[in-house]
């Protein structure tokens, strides 16, 4: 997943770092508040179509919380612009959360395109930026080609909880062994599905197969994987 980590480094040895990528186009505040088991992570970047959003978790998978695209204050993404493009402090576009849970909740790293949230404009001439606060969470992460089985499985006493499930490709490196290029260069197949959830949650172990009967097919012609995560819980304890 090369591809897929080169944009933002978090510093885990300080409690709060402040990246510059390139000072006038791009942002990047990491803030790590390391708990015990559940670390906070906060992901700004200003609006910049050369380089993708990109989120990712060291260890777990990600969980979004909250998301903010537009703009709540002159401060960040405000070097080298004009003040009318900074002039509006309470811009900001609804929805966005919920398509980075969808692309995002349960995955170790996500890639999000800012063609995909910038419409409609919220407040058209003012500079935007993108503030994601997630969580990354200590889960199973397991991932299957398409025609293989996945198995879920937790230790007695406890029950499955599917975190999040992507049928389809989001990434060229993934199930691509001895596949024509053809069928992996389509990563803008994401298609999260609940039918992981319906089936093994609350259940001690589960298989589940990933092919086009069992989830339909998001992408014709695409050989597509099933990335999924899910933590093990003790129905009695919380
Ligand atoms: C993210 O968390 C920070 C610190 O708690 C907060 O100031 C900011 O408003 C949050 N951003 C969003 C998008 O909720
Ligand atoms: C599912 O659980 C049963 C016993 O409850 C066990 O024998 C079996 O091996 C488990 N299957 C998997 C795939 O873990």
């Amino acid at each position: 997943m090369e591809k897929l980590s080169r944009h933002q480094h978090y510093d885990s040895g300080t409690s709060e770092a402040m990246l510059l990528f390139s000072p006038t186009m791009f942002l990047a505040a990491v803030c790590l508040f390391m708990a015990s088991a559940v670390s906070s992570e906060t992901v700004t970047a200003c609006v910049d179509f050369n380089n993708p959003y990109y989120l990712e978790c060291e260890s777990g998978v990600i969980n979004v919380k909250s998301v903010f695209y537009g703009r709540a204050n002159t401060v960040i993404c405000s070097e080298g612009r004009p003040p009318h493009q900074l002039s509006n402090t309470e811009c900001s576009q609804p929805g966005t959360v919920n398509f980075l849970k969808d692309r995002c909740n349960g995955r170790k790293a996500c890639e999000i395109s800012l063609n995909d949230i910038i419409h409609p404009d919220p407040c058209q001439g003012i500079y935007k930026y993108l503030q994601t606060n997630f969580t990354c969470v200590p889960a199973v992460h397991v991932i299957v080609c398409e025609h293989s089985y996945a198995h879920l499985t937790c230790d007695k006493g406890e029950a499955i909880f599917v975190l999040g499930a992507n049928y389809g490709r989001q990434v060229t490196t993934i199930c691509h062994a001895s596949r024509p290029p053809g069928q992996v260069q389509n990563v803008y197949c994401s298609n999260p599905t609940q039918i992981v959830a319906r089936r093994c949650n609350w259940q001690k172990n589960c298989t589940i197969f990933a092919n086009n009967l069992v989830f339909g097919d998001p992408c014709f012609g695409t050989f597509k994987y099933l990335e999924l995560s899910y933590v093990c819980l003790n129905p009695l304890s919380g």
